[in-house]
């Protein structure tokens, strides 16, 4: 069936945010395709979960070259629905991809090095049928490449129009400040970055935002549930058809036990302000206004209405923030 957008779409259904001081504003939840839209997944559940991510105003779809798996599936899957569903819509989306990960073998299949980087952007655009993405990312720092090599491949995915924005991820704070330097040297400032933020991983706390608001960078937090961690998923055991149950899935189910006390704590709380623990821990994410995204995945609509409803209640009160910290060193 055709689609058609919902016309209510940008009627106050989500707030968007300022990246950096850049001229771009994205929404406060933003939606990856890591998981659930690769090749071993149903494509019309994933898109579903697009059509209904577009419908209430997430302008924001981020993918990455090993994104699957097979690795590239979900570029190619996302370039399926995006021809049949959003090709009138191009220019209301922002569409990041990334590479940095292995890819293909040999040498120059993986890492930061210009070869690898700008080879594989074609391949992610043939992929997702796209001229340009609107950000392309380095998807990790690399230690064996100079960082120049690496940036300079960045700015020129801008300057050859197959990119309108860099971003880096995974960049320690020192290395975003080198790259911020070196990016506005080149004239292509560092429009964001995508670093790993949730309750449970906060390593961006110790300095990361800090650079990023002093070179005017923007935020995307991704894995904000912590894979599904913070949310009800886990409470009763691992459900088949979570992430966690099954073998391609990043989650592991080791991770589960030695955290769920938090978890149950933490959803206690979620309840007492009247929200789910998803809700919670992406509200808890957006009180800090240097996050400029929320990067939440889904494996089905009902939860992307879940999390989006999030917005209802962004507020904490101190005593409240006090007792997640609690309930967090617990
Ligand atoms: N730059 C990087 O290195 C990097 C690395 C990882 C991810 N990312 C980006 O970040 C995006 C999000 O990562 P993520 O998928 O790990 O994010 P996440 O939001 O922490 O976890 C998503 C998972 O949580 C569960 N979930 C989501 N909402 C729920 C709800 N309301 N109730 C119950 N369960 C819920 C689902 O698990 P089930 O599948 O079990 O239902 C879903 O697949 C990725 O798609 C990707 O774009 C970037």
């Amino acid at each position: 069936m055709n689609y058609i957008p919902d016309n209510e779409r940008y009627d106050d259904r989500i707030s968007y945010r300022r990246c950096g001081q850049s001229g771009i504003k994205l929404p406060q939840i933003s939606l990856g395709l890591w998981h659930n839209f690769g090749g071993v997944d149903m494509l019309e559940n994933g898109r579903g979960i697009l059509r209904y991510a577009f419908d209430h105003g997430i302008t924001h779809f981020d993918l990455a070259n090993n994104y699957g798996p097979p690795p590239g599936s979900a570029e190619e899957n996302f370039g399926v629905i995006f021809k049949k569903d959003f090709l009138p819509y191009r220019d209301e989306l922002i569409i990041s991809t990334k590479a940095g990960y292995l890819m293909w073998p040999g040498p120059y299949g993986e890492w930061g090095s210009r070869k690898y980087l700008l080879s594989s952007l074609d391949q992610s655009l043939k992929r997702m049928g796209l001229d340009y993405v609107d950000i392309f990312y380095s998807h990790r720092p690399d230690p064996d490449t100079p960082l120049e090599e690496t940036m300079m491949a960045l700015d020129h995915a801008v300057r050859s129009g197959k990119a309108l924005y860099a971003g880096i991820s995974n960049y320690p704070a020192e290395l975003t400040k080198r790259a911020a330097t070196i990016l506005k040297q080149l004239g292509t400032p560092c429009l964001i970055h995508q670093p790993k933020y949730s309750m449970f991983e906060r390593w961006v706390e110790k300095g990361l935002l800090d650079v990023a608001e002093e070179e005017g960078i923007g935020v995307i937090a991704f894995s904000p549930l912590a894979q599904g961690l913070l949310t009800n998923r886990y409470l009763d055991g691992i459900p088949d058809d979570s992430r966690a149950a099954k073998s391609w899935g990043y989650l592991k189910e080791e991770q589960i036990a030695p955290a769920i006390e938090k978890v149950k704590k933490l959803n206690k709380m979620a309840k007492e302000r009247g929200q789910s623990l998803a809700q919670m821990a992406i509200a808890w994410l957006l009180k800090d206004r240097r996050v400029t995204s929320v990067l939440i995945g889904a494996s089905s609509v009902a939860q992307l209405k879940d999390n989006l409803d999030s917005g209802n209640n962004l507020a904490f009160s101190e005593a409240e923030l006090t007792a997640i910290e609690e309930i967090l060193k617990s």
